[in-house]
């Protein structure tokens, strides 16, 4: 007799931060886990904390453009049909245009859309012939208007959301739920690698009450193309669609500028 296949949840990211918070959440769901990201050591951490989990732990570099194409070939050559794809993995840099490192901005555009865009399309095949088939792209609150000193990190994040609600409709009737994740300023090592001490602990969301919001929209019948983290934060997003554009950056000058 054979055992019921357990559905596989490829989570890039997974080092830290949502991403290895969304592998905890769908281990335990019952989801073996394909875990991505450069630091070896922490996803092999990761899957050490799960031991009734199959991991797979497949260290990549995003920033190189053909990561994802090696990173389909090695779950070709595994063997490993990906039912969920969590696209967590991403970075911001603060501080103003003109004084960012031009390598470090084109790595952030690869990591944050390049990849994304990439993983999207070549596991789509897989995602949409699953029963239980997830989308998940990571965007952010900063999709919702431009900000000032993350100016290359907001555009990527409106591009993700974008992206992320056409393939929504795009596959409106199959049964591949898709979902863009908008968090605003959450506890994890986000700031630290963006080189900004802007929000302090106690100030921002915890990384279990974002997913919490995830999997809350992912476990409605109908779940809804995007949902953003916190009611403050919907509240701006909401504003921000409103008011005329020069207010709207004024504000958001104040709250990320330099
Ligand atoms: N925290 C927030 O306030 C916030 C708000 C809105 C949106 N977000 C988004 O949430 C997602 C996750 O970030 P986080 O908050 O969890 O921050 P984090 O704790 O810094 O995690 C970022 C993850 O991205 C991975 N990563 C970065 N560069 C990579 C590369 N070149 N190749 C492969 N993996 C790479 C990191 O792994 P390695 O370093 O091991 O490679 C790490 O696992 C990002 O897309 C971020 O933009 C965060």
């Amino acid at each position: 007799m054979t055992g019921t296949v357990r559905p596989v949840a490829l989570i890039t990211g997974a080092s830290s931060g949502f991403g290895a918070e969304f592998a905890r959440r769908f281990a335990a769901r019952g989801h073996d886990l394909v875990l991505v990201a450069r630091r070896r050591d922490r996803l092999e951490q990761l899957a050490a904390e799960l031991p009734s989990t199959t991991c797979t732990v497949l260290p990549a570099d995003l920033s190189d453009p053909g990561a994802p194409a090696a990173l389909l070939g090695e779950l070709a050559r595994r063997g490993i049909r990906v039912d969920v794809l969590v696209n967590s993995a991403g970075f911001g840099s603060y501080g103003r245009f003109e004084a960012e490192d031009p390598d470090r901005i084109a790595d952030e555009v690869q990591v944050n859309v390049g990849a994304v865009t990439a993983l999207s399309r070549l596991l789509m095949p897989d995602l949409l012939s699953s029963r239980r088939g997830v989308l998940l792209n990571i965007t952010s609150t900063a999709a919702y208007q431009p900000s000032p000193s993350l100016a290359v990190y907001a555009a990527t994040k409106a591009y993700v959301r974008a992206l992320t609600e056409a393939l929504w409709q795009e596959n409106r009737g199959t049964p591949l739920r898709v979902l863009a994740l908008a968090p605003g300023p959450t506890e994890t090592e986000f700031f630290e690698a963006a080189g900004s001490d802007r929000f302090k602990v106690g100030q921002m969301l915890s990384v279990p009450q974002v997913v919490d919001v995830a999997f809350r929209a992912l476990d409605r019948r109908d779940p809804p193309p995007s949902v953003i983290a916190g009611r403050r934060n919907r509240w701006t997003a909401v504003a921000a669609g409103l008011l005329p554009r020069r207010w709207v950056l004024r504000v958001a000058d104040r709250l990320t500028g330099e």
